[in-house]
């Protein structure tokens, strides 16, 4: 081994460059940064060459005098915080004392200031770790940093550099969190001469996400406020029918900056959970407040991950916040415009629901009687919108609901159609799988299978709550072969199985012995069904959590007993899926998040006819 040396500082510096320092974007996150804990209201941002030529921030927040400017771009030298102490009382957003310094190791670096109580400004050059000299210069009260040369003297973390454009994305995401996070600073983005953003300050939150995301998502926003004690989480989440494949849009922000929260992230999708399909991530856009020695800032290098104090309490606030607000809220899905189709004219416009009419050769539905639980012919079975495989429906045989679905069908027809929200104009079928109503002032259009799947799901949740669901042990019972690790991820969930009426045992090896099924199961290919349960338990990820697992369950039972699309429904099986509705409080969206209704109201329809 070699002797023991300390590095000296600009080895130093460069380690810590290697953490702050990672893109152009870094760059600019950290003077922007810096400007605001300036107290500036007014930051403009300048790239070049997606901001790998150069990157140039100016503010007018408080400057730096010239006898402080060298300190500024000493590694570990702040004017944030005094002692340790304060690192646990942290209010700005920068107080580590790196990021000039670590800048200035792998850039041309030059700052240039001026406080207010001076005529004159002065600046300092940094070139790659080496320090020029301090000397007067004119100058706006405020700063200008500019960093040019990214990396120029390490080639090699020059080439992990991307495209310009992918730089210049990095650097628009940086400065929207920020701009997010502080409406009330005036920014503006500039690329290479070109204007990108110029963003006054406004006063609210949902004008800049009006900005960055369009008008159309941020009017349909949900306001969500929640005070406990001294935690305050307020801003917007978005309705279910805006969602993304990816989490990016979920804007946590914490004293000013933006953060990354697993746990949080966690919290939107229990929220969401049965709103969204599987692979779906909310969008929000929500503040944080709580005092500073509540929340740890020091564990991450640039400051991305938090650590809270009590994160199980702010987990279960923003939870709470957020299943409240939806309760209140319209989650419906609404038609969308027909602005976006692509050849409106208005000769051409069509109305999305003119089918209707054209596909049923007038007739509003057939009486026909109905085999509640064959799939259609082939065709429509290839257009099952329902989108689960096939290996799903073969696992659950269908036909084993019929008897238990249509008893459930046929106990409510009796009842009188609530009317409240629809008009008495009977409901109508269409292409076998959706169904038209009239409310007060919209046509309804629903989705037979999600929302039977959805009035099912809640019943059997309502009934497994008090108590387990109805079971019936096999004479025989039945060994099914599986594979370990499916076999012991089985037997871990014994009661919760149970709780379902499936009844299990170990039988050696691999082999589990199914005794009992409940009554609605019976009727299924039991090996299959035991298997698939077993696949989806043992998967990576797979349902560790036994409310989790229970919702699975009910989500495929209430599945594969649902109407489907090509199903063809008499009268008053469409009148008691109806009535069904209106009694049902989740029915908007069937539990894998679909949406089962769509309407279109008649402000949409005159617009359409260009009556307004
Ligand atoms: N735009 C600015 N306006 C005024 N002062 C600044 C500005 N940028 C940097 N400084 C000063 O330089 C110091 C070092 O900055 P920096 O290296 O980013 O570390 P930190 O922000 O963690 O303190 C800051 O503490 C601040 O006093
Ligand atoms: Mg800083």
């Amino acid at each position: 081994m070699q002797e023991i040396k300390q590095l000296p500082p600009h080895v130093v510096n460069k380690i810590a460059a290697g953490e702050v320092v990672e893109r152009p974007a870094s760059m600019v996150k950290e003077l922007v940064e810096n400007a605001i804990d300036a107290g500036a209201d007014r930051v403009d941002v300048v790239l070049r060459e997606g901001g790998t030529a150069e990157v140039r921030v100016v503010d007018n927040g408080c400057g730096i005098s010239p006898d402080q400017l060298l300190l500024a771009v000493t590694s570990h030298a702040t004017s944030k915080i005094q002692s340790d102490d304060d690192l646990f009382d942290v209010s700005t957003l920068g107080f580590r004392g790196e990021a000039l310094a670590s800048i200035g190791s792998v850039a041309h670096l030059k700052l240039r200031s001026r406080v207010a109580t001076s005529d004159a400004g002065a600046e300092l050059q940094v070139d790659g770790g080496t320090m020029g000299t301090v000397t007067p210069t004119a100058a706006a009260v405020g700063t200008t940093v500019s960093v040019s040369d990214l990396f120029f003297n390490t080639p090699v973390r020059r080439k992990f550099l991307r495209t310009i454009r992918t730089e210049l994305g990095h650097c628009t995401e940086t400065l929207t969190r920020l701009a997010l996070a502080h409406p009330q600073i005036h920014f503006s983005l500039t690329h290479d001469d070109r204007l990108l953003h110029d963003l006054p300050p406004v006063p609210e939150l949902r004008d800049r996400i009006a900005h960055f995301f369009g008008q159309p998502l941020a009017e349909g926003l949900l306001e969500i406020s929640s005070q406990e004690g001294d935690i305050l989480v307020t801003g917007y989440v978005a309705h279910p029918q805006n969602s993304r494949s990816h989490t990016k849009m979920q804007y946590l922000l914490l004293g000013g900056r933006f953060i990354r929260d697993r746990s949080l992230q966690h919290a939107l999708s229990e929220a969401y959970r049965g709103l969204l399909l599987r692979g779906r991530y909310p969008i929000c856009f929500l503040q944080i407040e709580m005092p500073t020695d509540q929340v740890d800032v020091n564990v991450h290098p640039t400051k991305l991950e938090v650590r809270f104090r009590d994160g199980q309490r702010l987990y279960r606030q923003m939870l709470s916040a957020l299943r409240t607000r939806f309760l209140k809220a319209n989650l419906n899905a609404t038609l969308a415009p027909l602005e976006s189709a692509p050849h409106f004219t208005k000769q051409t416009a069509s109305l999305p629901l003119s089918t209707a009419s054209g596909s049923r050769d007038g007739m509003p539905n057939r009486a026909i009687p109905v085999n509640l639980h064959e799939r259609g012919n082939p065709s429509s079975a290839a257009q099952d919108t329902s989108g689960e495989s096939e290996a799903d429906h073969a696992a659950f045989s269908a036909s084993a609901f019929s008897d238990a679905t249509r008893n459930d069908v046929a106990h409510t027809a009796g009842h009188p159609v609530n009317t409240e929200q629809l008009a008495t104009v009977p409901a109508i079928q269409v292409m076998d799988r959706y169904l038209i109503a009239e409310s007060d002032n919209a046509v309804i259009v629903m989705d037979q299978h999600a929302l039977h799947e959805s009035i099912l799901y809640e019943k059997l949740r309502k009934k497994i709550l008090s108590g387990p669901l109805d079971r019936q042990p096999l004479l025989v019972p039945e060994p099914v072969d599986l594979s370990a690790d499916e076999a012991a991820a089985l037997l871990d969930q014994r009661e919760t199985l149970s709780q379902l009426g499936i009844e299990i045992e170990p039988f050696g090896g691999e082999t589990v012995l199914l005794t009992g099924l409940p009554s609605l199961l019976a009727k299924q290919n039991r090996g299959k069904l035991l298997q698939s349960l077993a696949a989806q338990l043992a998967s990576p990820g797979g349902t560790a959590e036994r409310r989790d697992l229970l919702d699975e369950l009910l989500h495929m039972v209430a599945c594969k007993a649902a109407i489907k699309a090509g199903d063809v429904l008499a009268t008053e099986e469409i009148q008691v899926l109806i009535a069904q509705r209106t009694e049902s409080k989740t029915s908007h969206h069937c539990p894998h998040g679909r949406p089962t209704t769509l309407v279109l109201t008649r402000e949409d329809l005159d617009r359409q006819f260009l009556r307004t």
